[in-house]
C-alpha cells in the first residue's frame, strides 16, 4: 500500500506547496499555524508575503506585536499570530531556534499536538503522525474499514497512523496521505475509481460504511452574532492604527454587540492583542520600537 501511495503521490501530489519546498522549522510552523484555520490556496501568497518580510523566528521576534496582529488580519483567530510570535521568541530563548523535535514544540505557546507533529514530520522528518481531518480520514477508512466521525483522533487511530509511517521517508508518505485524503479520499464523493489504494482498501471492501451519526447539537449561532466575530471587529478597528476610546468603539459595533464590548476588550487584552494607553485602546505593541520595547518582546 505504501509503493503504491508513493508512485500516485510522485504523480498527483501537491508537490509546488511552498512550504513544502523548505524543511526550515521556523517556516513549516507559520505555514501549519495559517493552514488551521484558512484555506491552502488563501494561505499561499499569506505565508509568502510572511516569509519575505519575516524571514526566521529572529525576525519575526524583533517585529512589534501590533505588525504582526496586523499582518495576520483576514487569516482569523487573531490570538494565533500572538502564539505564532510568542513561539518565535521562546523558541529562541530556550533552543537557539525554531525546534524540529516534537517535546520541544509541544512546550511553545500555542502548539497542539497536530503542529507538533506536523512540524517534526514536515521539517525534521520525524516518523510521527500528524492526525489533520484528512490524514485521519484516509487512514480509518484504508486501514481500518471505518468511516471517521467528524470528531477529534482517537488513540486507536493514532497508534495505527504512526504505525502505517516507513522508518524511512516518514514525510512523503505523511504528505502523500494527506495529499489523498485532500484529492482522491474526500469526505464525500470519494474517487474510489482513481484511488491507488483501491485494491486493498478495507473501507471499499466493506461497502464504504458512512459514517456514525454525530451527536444532535444545538446549530450554532450564525457567525456574526458570536464574540468571536465581534472581538475580530475590535482588532479590525484598531489596526487601522488610530487608537480609540470605549465609547468609540462601542459606536462601532453592531447594536447587538455593544452591551459586551467591554467584556470583549477585556479578553481582548488578556489575549495580548489590545491594551489600553492613555484612555484609549490600540493594538497590543502599538509604537513599539523595533527590538527596544518591553511590548515587543515577551517576558519568559
Ligand atoms: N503540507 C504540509 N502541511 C500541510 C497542510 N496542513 N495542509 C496542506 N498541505 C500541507
Amino acid at each position: 500500500m505504501r509503493r503504491a501511495l508513493g508512485r500516485w503521490h510522485r504523480a498527483h501530489g501537491r508537490h509546488d506547496l511552498p512550504w513544502r519546498l523548505t524543511r526550515d522549522p521556523y517556516a513549516v510552523l507559520v505555514s501549519e499555524v495559517m493552514l488551521q484555520q484558512t484555506q491552502v490556496a488563501r494561505v499561499r501568497p499569506r505565508y509568502e508575503a510572511w516569509l519575505a518580510r519575516w524571514p526566521d523566528a529572529a525576525s519575526l521576534t524583533r517585529a512589534p506585536r501590533a505588525a504582526v496582529i496586523r499582518a495576520w488580519s483576514g487569516l482569523g483567530y487573531n490570538r494565533r499570530a500572538v502564539n505564532l510570535w510568542r513561539a518565535a521568541a521562546e523558541s529562541l530563548e530556550r533552543f537557539g531556534a525554531v525546534p524540529a523535535d516534537e517535546r520541544e514544540l509541544r512546550a511553545l505557546p500555542g502548539v497542539g499536538p497536530y503542529t507538533a507533529a506536523a512540524v517534526a514530520c514536515f521539517a525534521g522528518g520525524r516518523r510521527t503522525a500528524a492526525l489533520d481531518t484528512n490524514v485521519a480520514r484516509v487512514t480509518a477508512r484504508a486501514l481500518l474499514g471505518e468511516a471517521v466521525a467528524p470528531t477529534l483522533p482517537n488513540a486507536r487511530l493514532r497508534a495505527v497512523a504512526t504505525d502505517w509511517l516507513p522508518s524511512r521517508g516518514a514525510r512523503d508518505h505523511q504528505l502523500a496521505v494527506m495529499d489523498l485524503g485532500a484529492l482522491v479520499c474526500r469526505a464525500s464523493a470519494p474517487a474510489c475509481g482513481e484511488c491507488p489504494l483501491a485494491g486493498e482498501c478495507a473501507w471499499l471492501a466493506a461497502g464504504r460504511p458512512a459514517p456514525p451519526e454525530p451527536p444532535a447539537k444545538a446549530p450554532a449561532a450564525p457567525f456574526p452574532l458570536t464574540a468571536r466575530f465581534a472581538r475580530g471587529r475590535i482588532v479590525a478597528m484598531l489596526a487601522e492604527g488610530a487608537p480609540l476610546r470605549t465609547e468609540e468603539i462601542v459606536a462601532r459595533l453592531p447594536a447587538r454587540h455593544r452591551p459586551h464590548c467591554e467584556r470583549y476588550l477585556d479578553a481582548l487584552a488578556r489575549d495580548g492583542l489590545a491594551a489600553p494607553r492613555e484612555g484609549r485602546w490600540e493594538l497590543a505593541g502599538e509604537g513599539a520600537a523595533q527590538g527596544t520595547s518591553s511590548m515587543a518582546s515577551p517576558k519568559l
